[in-house]
């Protein structure tokens, strides 16, 4: 088995990962490796949020490990609420407040395109690579249905008569922005997958540890 630290103590995100990545990988949390406190996410992309987290966790480990970060980017908000989704309204994560002020902010907007977008960083052999998930859709009038969470009772995806809110959780993952990043992921991890084709600048991490970027994969 390898080991695989996922910067999150998030257990539903662990759970899908888990899935995702099988048998082969074992996830640790930063708690497993005795890191308790809040990990900063001080940037103004999702790119640079998942990388920053990723950083942390392999400059206090040296062990391999991946971090994600998503935002809701409405297309009439100039991508807006984006890397700020998690503190829209408030500074507390609160759920009901965020999607509140979304529908506000959009009351009388005809134009309702929006994507969720998910960034995971991956830093193994210290070596980053960057992966990506979206899911496109339109943002309701109204908030529907009671699973999910965030955004979801007012995200309907494309191609679907109903809210993420609506979906069992085996279907929206199937579709999600973060299950499309994570397949991904998993796909580069798996034997089969990609191996970075370029370094494209290379790093002094914290403790002197050189980081190296690879080229973005996309299939
Ligand atoms: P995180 O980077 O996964 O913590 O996501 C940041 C914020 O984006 C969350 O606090 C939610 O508000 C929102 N978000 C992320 N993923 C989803 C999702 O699958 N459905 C609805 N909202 C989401």
């Amino acid at each position: 088995m390898r080991k695989i630290v996922f910067a999150t103590n998030n257990q539903h995100k662990l759970d899908e990962v888990r899935a995702a990545l099988g048998e082969e990988w074992t996830l640790l949390t930063p708690r497993d490796c005795g890191i308790t406190e809040e990990i900063p996410e001080t940037s103004d992309t999702l790119e640079g949020n998942a990388l920053q987290k990723a950083q942390y966790i392999y400059s206090r480990t040296g062990l391999d490990c991946f971090a994600d970060d998503t935002g809701l980017e409405v297309e009439a908000l100039g991508g807006a609420p984006g890397v700020h989704s998690a503190r829209y309204a408030t500074d507390d994560h609160d759920f009901a407040a965020n999607t509140a002020l979304l529908l506000r902010n959009l009351e009388g907007v005809v134009n309702r395109r929006a994507r969720f977008r998910t960034a995971i960083a991956l830093i193994m052999n210290g070596v980053v690579s960057m992966f990506e998930g979206c899911v496109s859709g339109v943002i309701t009038e109204a908030p529907s249905g009671e699973g999910g969470f965030g955004y979801d009772p007012v995200f309907r995806p494309d191609g679907f008569d109903r809210t993420f809110a609506q979906m069992s959780r085996e279907e929206k993952n199937a579709i999600s922005h973060r299950g499309r990043a994570v397949a991904e992921l998993a796909r580069f991890l798996s034997d089969d997958g990609p191996q970075p084709v370029a370094i494209r600048e290379v790093q002094n991490g914290p403790d002197n540890k050189k980081i190296f970027f690879s080229v973005k994969m996309k299939r």
